[in-house]
């Protein structure tokens, strides 16, 4: 019985050592043929093996990362927005799913301080309007993407409106914003970051998500007036890409 074993094995490596040439063809066979084969060569335990290891690259694929951007820009064309697309081809290419939403012409009053969300047992904020959807938007994404042009030495009304209402986050989800990874991308008009206020909401931002217990990944920002022209600077559009990347990838 022993030497019968002994025999199988020897038999089932020399063979395996014969088929070494048509390995590249044997990746080429549908996966189901591949594990009968796997089977009749090499017994069970490599054929489960496989099957694991098949399993855990398909549960790979589908565990990709969730990232939800946030355009706070009138301009669909404009320097922010074509730098949050850089963050995104990034965040795509590391193999994110990604969803966009444009927060300019959408329904989203100003938050009424009714403290409702922040009440024991919440249901959420009180205001039906856009804002529902993306919340639960917000909690389902691993990352998050804001990107907003600065008006008047700070974000746009449109981004405002939107993280004023992120307030009420909390009252869908306990530690909602806890592990939250986060990329800003801002575009002005003055040469200098300081001048134009830019840093006055890159601040904003950092002080919120660490309050809030949510990691700030990364911001890029850069100078640009007519929409689209921030695409010429190449550093900076390399840096947008390779932001997208970390986010997704961590
Ligand atoms: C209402 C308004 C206010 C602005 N305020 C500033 C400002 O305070 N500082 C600045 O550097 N640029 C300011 N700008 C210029 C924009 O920030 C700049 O054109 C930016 O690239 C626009 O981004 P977008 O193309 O994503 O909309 C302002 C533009 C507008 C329309």
């Amino acid at each position: 019985m022993v030497l019968l074993f002994i025999f199988c094995s020897l038999g089932r490596f020399a063979f395996m050592f014969a088929v070494l040439p048509v390995r590249p063809y044997f990746w080429r066979i549908n996966g189901k043929h591949k594990i009968t084969i796997l089977s009749a060569l090499c017994g069970s335990a490599v054929k489960n093996a496989f099957i694991r290891i098949r399993k855990e690259m398909m549960t790979e694929k589908t565990d990709s990362k969730k990232v939800l951007v946030l355009l706070g820009s009138p301009r669909k064309k404009g320097n922010s927005t074509t730098l949050a697309k850089k963050i995104i081809e990034g965040a795509e290419a590391a193999g994110a799913t990604v969803e966009q939403i444009y927060l300019h012409g959408r329904d989203i009053a100003a938050c009424q301080a009714c403290y409702a969300c922040q009440k024991p047992d919440s249901k959420g904020c009180a205001i039906d309007d856009d804002m529902q959807p993306i919340y639960q938007k917000l909690l389902d994404a691993d990352a998050w993407v804001i990107a907003s042009p600065v008006y008047w030495f700070s974000m746009s009304a449109q981004t405002k409106l939107f993280f004023d209402r992120c307030f009420a986050l909390l009252a869908y989800k306990e530690g909602a914003f806890a592990g939250k990874r986060i990329a800003i991308a801002m575009s002005y008009g003055d040469a200098d970051p300081f001048n134009s206020g830019c840093v006055n909401a890159l601040r904003t931002f950092q002080d919120a998500f660490r309050y809030v217990g949510a990691k700030m990944v990364g911001m890029v920002y850069g100078s640009a007036e007519k929409p689209g022209e921030i695409k010429s600077n190449q550093t900076l559009m390399e840096a947008a890409e390779a932001l997208g990347k970390k986010l997704a990838e961590c």
